[in-house]
């Protein structure tokens, strides 16, 4: 059922639709089946929706970008935003323009997925993840709550983030420059663990199956299998026996 309070200017909306009061669905929009759409739900025109969403109060999807001059990455705005089927997506999600969502997602609340992420399929990306622009990342894999990861990182399968993890992309900051090909990324590969509040310096690669320890600081690659852990973060044994 349509709430008479929601306004809804699209006409592609499958079967068995709900709407809450004060929804904005823009013309253009693509609802599939058994959208539950709670109220105060803003989804701009160049969204598609697969079949059994679910959406939380307060959350946006297609945001547009909006540049003043005070971010120092350029805005290339592509409209387009996919969310697949049985996702579901908590209170206060801010989803901008160009991301694509595979099936089975669970979004946590006030997650946010800047343009040009990719996330594959039945991943966990929970409260207040900070997904950055052209990050991406495969099946399965589990980001906790509150981790920051930055633009251009390539994460895999079976990943697990814990919380409070920081990845960051860049040295330039110190002498105020934006050098896009200056940046390197952190890229996290299929079944590595990341411990909670670890930071991955600018292109340090977490090999498949490794295990970084709570709070390391690691400014190296990390070996399949390797568990690092410290600051810097030092080799202190290898799980390949064990995790495969
Ligand atoms: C790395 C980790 C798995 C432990 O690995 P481990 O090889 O089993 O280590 P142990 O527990 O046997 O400890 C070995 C030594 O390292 C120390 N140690 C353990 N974890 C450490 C860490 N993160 N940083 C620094 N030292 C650590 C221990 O105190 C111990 O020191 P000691 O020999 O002087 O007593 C664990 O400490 C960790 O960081 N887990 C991640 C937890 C997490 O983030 N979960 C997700 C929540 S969302």
């Amino acid at each position: 059922m349509l709430s008479k309070l929601a306004a809804v200017e699209t006409n592609k909306i499958g079967k068995n639709v709900q709407m809450g009061e004060f929804c904005v669905i823009s013309d253009g929009v693509t609802l599939g089946d058994n959208v539950t759409s709670h109220p105060n739900v803003i989804i701009e025109s160049w969204v598609a929706i697969g079949d059994s969403v679910e959406i939380f109060p307060g959350t946006y999807i297609g945001k547009t970008p909006k540049g003043t001059g005070a971010t120092s990455c350029p805005i290339e705005f592509i409209p387009q935003v996919t969310i697949g089927n049985n996702c579901v997506i908590d209170p206060n999600t801010v989803i901008d323009y160009d991301v694509v969502i595979g099936d089975d997602n669970l979004l946590g609340d006030g997650a946010s997925l800047r343009g040009k992420a990719r996330i594959g399929h039945h991943c966990l990306i929970s409260r207040y993840v900070s997904v950055n622009y052209n990050t991406r990342t495969g099946n399965h894999t589990r980001v906790m709550d509150l981790p920051r990861i930055t633009g251009d990182c390539e994460i895999g399968d079976n990943v697990f983030v814990g919380i409070l993890v920081a990845a960051t992309n860049d040295n330039s900051v110190f002498n105020g420059e934006y050098k896009n090909e200056k940046f390197t990324v952190p890229q996290i590969q299929n079944g590595a663990i990341i411990g909670s509040g670890a930071s991955l310096l600018l292109g340090v690669t977490i090999k498949e199956g490794a295990l970084v320890g709570s709070n390391a600081v690691v400014s190296r690659d990390v070996q399949p299998y390797d568990v690092v852990m410290g600051i810097p973060s030092k080799v202190t044994r290898n799980l390949k026996d064990r995790r495969q």
